[in-house]
């Protein structure tokens, strides 16, 4: 039984939550959160579930170290925030608590991550003997899991593609990722933060660059490739109301370069409901969303990952899988070697452990 506290209950954070309140090897702590209304409630309200846990909710780090759990699952926004992010999840490692979590996206591919995010938790790693694992599902599973899946059935592989085909219309997120990839902004605007000179690169390349480095490829360069698509008419969704003109959907991708030509690309195509985009991809069989890993090689390769659920909505269901990435290695995550750990390096069955319950 592993002694786990749940750091923060947002998007991804309230079903890591209930996925930790449920497994029978894991053992619920603590749980912080930021927000004061959420502070002193039990964590079963902050994640949907009817019986008490017993476990109230703190903004206090200190309290939380002092119950000396195994691992913290850190799911609070990061990439908005990086240097505080980075001085909450170092005081757990430093004091010897484990770590797994989806913030810090840069962290997938931590041997391609930048130094002034590497270092400092890697010194807390050796300080505390204690480890940090960062996955999700894109950047994550699209990338490392399954991105190595396909290419393990050929024997001669032209290009990798990898893919996320989504429709963010019910994501309740206009906050972050709404206003960083600037939906509703004019084609006069200012480029949105996410599609700045070298962003793209900056959140997608390591993908790009730890999938060479497998592959045993020497790019030329890594590039970004961005375009947005306005919609002529109103759109409104969850996330937002984008008036006409507004910008509905986006395309981008970073690009691994060899020889003039893109031979492994991670690509993302966004929309606000289907209406947005009509001339670009969409996932197979009516669905809201893939992760498809295209092949070309020897032979062709596609593979398409789709989620659903049965009340939640397709992003949701993201977060669900998301949050899996992370808390189904929690177990491994307490026995390993001490440092910032890829998914390349946990066996693929240490992922699905105690899953079936
Ligand atoms: N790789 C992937 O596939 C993937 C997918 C989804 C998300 N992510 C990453 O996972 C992280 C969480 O995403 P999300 O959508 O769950 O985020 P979110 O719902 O927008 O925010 C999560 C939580 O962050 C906490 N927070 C915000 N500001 C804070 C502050 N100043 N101090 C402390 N906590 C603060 C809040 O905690 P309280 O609730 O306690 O107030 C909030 O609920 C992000 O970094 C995101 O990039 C990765």
């Amino acid at each position: 039984m592993r002694r786990v506290v749940q750091f923060s209950t947002g998007n991804v954070g309230q079903h890591t939550l209930r996925a930790i309140v449920g497994r029978p090897d894991l053992e619920l702590v603590g749980v912080h959160a930021a927000s004061p209304e959420k502070v002193g409630r039990d964590a079963a309200e902050l994640c949907g579930l009817s019986r008490p846990t017993g476990v109230l909710a703190t903004d206090d780090i200190d309290a939380l170290i002092a119950l000396e759990p195994d691992c913290v699952v850190y799911t609070a926004l990061g990439e908005t925030r990086p240097m505080e992010v980075l001085e909450q999840i170092a005081r757990f490692l430093s004091a010897g608590i484990n770590v797994v979590g989806t913030a810090l996206v840069w962290l997938v591919t931590p041997r391609q991550a930048d130094a002034w995010v590497r270092e400092p938790l890697e010194k807390a790693c050796a300080a505390g003997n204690s480890t940090l694992y960062v996955n999700g599902i894109d950047p994550g599973y699209s990338g490392d899991t399954a991105a190595l899946a396909a290419l393990s059935l050929v024997t001669r592989a032209e290009s990798v593609t990898v893919k996320e085909v989504f429709d963010y219309g019910n994501y309740d997120d206009y906050e972050y990722t709404g206003t960083a990839m600037g939906f509703g902004r004019k084609p006069e605007d200012e480029v949105p933060l996410a599609f700045q000179p070298g962003m793209i690169t900056a959140v997608f390349g390591g993908l790009v660059r730890n999938l060479a480095d497998h592959l045993g490829v020497r790019l030329d360069e890594v590039r970004d490739r961005f375009e947005a698509w306005y919609t002529p008419e109103r759109i409104e969704c969850r996330m937002m109301t984008v008036e006409p003109g507004g910008m509905a959907g986006v395309r981008f991708a970073a690009e691994g370069v060899r020889g003039g030509e893109p031979v492994i690309t991670v690509e993302h195509t966004t929309r606000l409901t289907p209406a947005a985009a009509p001339d670009w991809d969409y996932p197979p069989e009516g669905h809201s969303g893939v992760h498809t890993v295209i092949v070309a090689g020897e032979p062709r390769v596609e593979m398409n990952t789709m989620l659903s659920h049965p009340t939640l909505d397709v992003t949701e269901a993201g977060c669900i899988a998301t949050g899996a990435r992370v808390v189904n290695v929690i177990d491994w995550v307490c026995r390993a070697p001490a440092g910032i750990v890829a998914a390349d390096q946990i066996p693929p069955a240490e992922m699905v452990r105690g899953l079936m319950w």
